[in-house]
């Protein structure tokens, strides 16, 4: 990039963004414009990992089940846990609660109003509270997040991997620098919503690009190249095999306590491997084994596939039904088929259910 162009390309994007968010009109975001910094966090930690069209109906719930942050603080855990299900990351929804309830006890039920502040509750990095601050106070910090750095990059044509100390502190700095602080809140929205929809990872409609005069990646034809990531994604594959135990009407669960992906949510008897077994194989292991002494196989489900950003989750269903309760059982709690209902699963598990016609509602 020749530097003295630099000002120059800086100011015109600043500029020709917010002309286009004045012009955008994006399927409609219910929390767009939205001033209670509540409901700004609420959306804000459902749009952390997922997208806008499926946190859509998400956000709209929660607001409608608790309107106000007190309300979230006061509700039981598992209700919250229950509306957030289907949503996954699930620390997220901890986190939800935790901050909540410490809004409750040492703010008096009153959002906080400062960047510090706000970067201290749990759950929320600077991306969420950069976010909050210039939504809800339009107080100028930006938001840096994927998108943003993609964005960045692209245009400026920088090829420092974004993943990298070095390119953290660039892009980090350079952000800052874009950013009017008169309108902090409407250009974070303009780029957010320019990164998702424009510039997108795959695809970038470069033609119908306001920047695209300008952008470095548009000219070098580079849009596909950049941004540079200097490490690559390794997933990690896991097996989970699920036995699940009937007893008259009655099937066993457990919550999920330990440090691990799906804390607090429930799940039937798990026998974990590192590799896939076959059935014969599972039939004979010991932590399935226990169970067919009192009872025997119904069936065994087909096999199902979660993708987590690190993991690759491979799950199966052996269906057992017991003639008497195994002692094992003890650490299981014993549900009523029609109220599993009531406790939240991973989808894995919901998914399986529901191809079972087991009610969930
Ligand atoms: N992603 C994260 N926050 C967002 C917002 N406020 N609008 C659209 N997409 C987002």
């Amino acid at each position: 990039m020749n530097n003295s162009l630099l000002p120059k390309m800086k100011a015109y994007f600043t500029r020709k963004l917010l002309d286009w968010n004045a012009r955008n009109n994006r399927r409609e975001m219910p929390w767009k414009g939205e001033k209670d910094p509540y409901k700004i966090w609420l959306s804000e930690i459902i749009l952390q990992q997922t997208r806008v069209e499926q946190g859509r109906d998400y956000y709209l719930k929660f607001i409608q089940q608790f309107p106000r942050v007190a309300d979230l603080a006061n509700a039981p855990e598992e209700k919250v846990f229950k509306l957030w299900e289907g949503l996954g990351y699930y620390s997220r929804c901890r986190n939800l609660i935790a901050s909540a309830r410490m809004i409750h006890a040492d703010h008096n039920d009153v959002f906080p109003a400062t960047y510090e502040e706000i970067l201290a509750l749990k759950g929320v990095g600077t991306y969420t509270a950069a976010a909050i601050a210039s939504f809800a106070y339009n107080q100028p910090y930006a938001v840096v997040d994927g998108n943003v750095l993609r964005v960045l990059s692209r245009y400026f044509g920088i090829e420092t991997p974004i993943d990298s100390a070095k390119g953290k502190a660039l892009y980090t700095g350079l952000a800052g620098e874009l950013l009017p602080a008169k309108q902090a809140g409407a250009y974070n929205q303009a780029l957010m919503d320019f990164g998702a929809t424009v510039c997108k990872p795959q695809g970038p409609l470069c033609d119908a690009c306001p920047l695209k005069t300008r952008c470095i990646a548009y000219s070098q034809k580079k849009t596909g190249v950049l941004p540079i990531k200097e490490k690559k994604l390794l997933r990690k594959s896991r097996w989970f095999y699920y036995s699940v135990l009937r007893y008259k009407n009655q099937v066993f669960i457990r919550q999920r306590t330990d440090k691990d992906i799906w804390q607090s949510l429930h799940e039937f008897p798990l026998v974990e491997t590192a590799e896939k077994l076959t059935e014969q194989q599972l039939i004979r292991h010991p932590g399935i084994k226990i169970y067919l002494e009192k009872g025997e196989i119904t069936g065994f489900s087909k096999p199902y596939v979660q993708q987590l950003t690190h993991q690759t989750i491979h799950g199966q269903f052996i269906e057992i039904r017991l003639h008497s309760r195994p002692d094992t059982l003890k650490i299981f709690t014993a549900v009523d088929l029609p109220y599993l209902g009531e406790f939240a699963f991973p989808k894995l598990i919901t998914t399986y259910l529901k191809e079972k016609n087991v009610n969930l509602s």
